[in-house]
């Protein structure tokens, strides 16, 4: 997300230009971006759209689902839809937030990352999304925006809803409602590699920053008002060895009586950014649901376990290699998924020209129990 940082990922070229090699050996005189999808089921939007947000609406008598995605050029929020989860058609040139907040930059240089849309209780709509202050264009915040459709187009909220600029500033908010108690909790990142002190996005120089990870209730009829102070779930403070320079893009899951979080570990410029989950399971981790368990505690537990991680670099679902995989978001039956992947591998090649752009395009796919561990299953 830190372009800024983007030179610093050098220290993962070996991997990548083996990645190219073996490309470059299946299909010389194709693009990678076709190699990529041609293998498999490959994305379900095929160019640039990183950060997908999922939502569903069956307001209108059917199902029909949409993505947001991260700002691209001059569309501070893309907007991708489909009838079947399969087909995604993108809507090319719709900015679904066209206006940016007061406290925001303007556009193009918001910095709008990670939307993430939700329906309220009356049937509107709710995004958040991470943007640039006026006052501090070097670090986020997250703001809220509102809509009668889910489609927008969107209007923020004068302040944003959470803050905290001295440890960073804020980003990757995400929705989970848990099913338990039907309370609604945002999960977000304080984003603490955007004030470290260099290397890899900004944070693989002594002494790291943390980047913690946060629960926080929300007001259940407006869905903007927190209620109470965040919750701490955990860091990659303790854990640079696991993690790098941060975790990010949080994004709660239950499944089989068990609450699953994933996250993003590692800098999203390199190929070893990931998706890894932690666990906490009901009436074993936790007798007091979601706010009983002990996340750090379980992290440290879990984190050296092979299981733990969900998604990376070279897995292969429904003949699809991935590259890179992050900021998967589940759709509210706790089934469906959508994430992004690199598909222009050349953009991880070192001096690559100007040129080269990167494309992290968006998958589509199911999470599922294999012998009784979170998979991925298969892209549709
Ligand atoms: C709602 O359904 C009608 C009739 O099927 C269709 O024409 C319209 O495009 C739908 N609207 C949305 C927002 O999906
Ligand atoms: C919501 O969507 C409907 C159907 O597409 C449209 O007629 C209406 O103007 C939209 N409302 C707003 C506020 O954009
Ligand atoms: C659900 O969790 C239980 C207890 O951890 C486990 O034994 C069981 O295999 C899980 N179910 C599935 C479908 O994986």
């Amino acid at each position: 997300m830190l372009h800024l940082f983007i030179q610093h990922a050098i220290g993962s070229i070996a991997v990548c230009l083996t990645l190219l090699n073996s490309l470059q050996s299946h299909s010389p005189s194709q693009s990678f971006r076709v190699s990529v999808s041609a293998a498999g089921v490959g994305p379900a939007v095929a160019e640039n759209f990183p950060d997908p947000g999922l939502a569903l609406d069956t307001s209108n008598g059917s199902e029909t689902w949409y993505a947001f995605s991260t700002q691209t050029g001059k569309i501070n929020v893309r907007l991708a839809s489909s009838r079947d989860f399969s087909n995604w058609k993108l809507h090319e040139g719709y900015d679904a937030l066209p206006t940016t907040p007061g406290w925001a930059r303007r556009s193009p240089h918001a910095g709008i990352w990670a939307p993430d849309v939700n329906q309220r209780p009356d049937g509107s709509w709710v995004m958040y999304f991470a943007a640039v202050g006026r006052t501090h264009p070097q670090k986020h915040c997250i703001g809220a925006a509102t809509s009668p459709n889910v489609t927008g187009p969107y209007t923020p909220l004068d302040e944003p809803i959470v803050c905290n600029l001295p440890r960073g500033g804020n980003i990757d908010p995400n929705l989970f409602v848990d099913p338990i108690n039907n309370e609604n909790y945002l999960v977000y990142k304080t984003d603490g590699n955007a004030i470290g002190h260099g290397g890899a996005c900004g944070n693989t120089k002594s002494p790291v920053v943390p980047t913690p990870l946060y629960l926080q209730l929300m007001d259940p009829q407006d869905l903007v008002t927190p209620i109470g102070q965040p919750v701490y779930l955990f860091s990659n403070a303790n854990s640079f060895k696991e993690d790098g320079p941060n975790v990010e893009r949080p994004c709660m899951v239950y499944r089989n009586s068990t609450y699953y979080l994933l996250y993003n570990a590692h800098c999203f410029a390199s190929p070893q950014y990931r998706i890894d989950y932690v666990s906490c399971r009901v009436g074993v981790d936790t007798h007091t649901g979601i706010l009983g368990c002990n996340w750090d505690a379980l992290k440290m537990k879990q984190q050296t376990s092979k299981d733990h991680t969900l998604l990376q670099t070279g897995d292969v679902v429904s003949g699809t290699k991935f590259y890179a995989p992050g900021s998967m978001d589940v759709s509210p039956d706790q089934r469906r998924v959508v994430f992004h992947g690199d598909v222009n591998l050349e953009w991880f090649a070192p001096h690559h020209p100007h040129s080269v752009h990167r494309d992290r395009a968006m998958f589509a796919g199911e999470i599922d129990f294999v012998k009784s561990v979170l998979r991925v299953t298969q892209l549709f």
